[in-house]
């Protein structure tokens, strides 16, 4: 843990102090005798010490060794034994592509947020689509206001965006 905390405090050190530094993690090797989940929650605390805002939750590529469990949001359940061992929020990512599925992460208290890569690199405008199977809004400039499609009437929040 000597180097990951030694960075965290350099970058700490470096940032401004009213801006959020936080860590991004791989929380396990997947491999027999590899850096585990024990171990990414006492990174995690003592990086919670250490004044970091908050712990993202993956895990990276590092051995041919590896034997991964993938399915839909497999690195959740990873993300939720951190959040139950820190009070910093903690972000869950991995295999998260539908809007039902993020929003019961959060909502079920798994993870304070959740992130997402090949789904937003596959569709970009995923926020937006996933607003509106969710009924929530979107700030979008004005330019974009007269795509809304006809069955989200109030998709574009343009009250919020004309008071900015
Ligand atoms: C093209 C590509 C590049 C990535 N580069 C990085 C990286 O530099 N650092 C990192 O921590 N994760 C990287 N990742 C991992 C993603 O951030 C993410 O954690 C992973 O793909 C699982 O989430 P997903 O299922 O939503 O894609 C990369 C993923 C992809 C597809």
């Amino acid at each position: 843990m000597r180097f990951p905390l030694e960075v965290f405090d350099g970058v700490r050190a470096a940032f401004p102090a009213e801006r959020p530094v936080w860590m991004r993690i791989s929380a396990t090797d997947w491999v027999e005798g590899g850096w585990d989940v024990e171990g990414t929650i006492a990174l995690s605390r003592a990086l919670e010490d250490r004044g970091c805002a908050a712990i993202h939750v993956t895990t990276g590529g590092v051995s041919p060794n590896q034997k991964i469990a993938l399915g839909p949001g497999y690195q959740v359940p990873h993300a939720e034994r951190v959040k139950r061992a820190v009070g910093i929020p903690v972000i869950a990512v991995g295999l998260i592509t539908e809007p039902e599925q993020a929003e019961a992460i959060i909502a079920d208290g798994r993870a304070d947020a959740v992130s997402l890569a090949r789904a937003m690199l596959y569709d970009p405008r995923w926020p937006w689509h996933a607003a509106a199977r969710l009924g929530a809004q979107v700030i979008a400039p004005k330019q974009y206001w007269r795509s809304q499609p006809r069955e989200y009437k109030d998709l574009f929040a343009s009250a919020a965006y004309g008071q900015r």
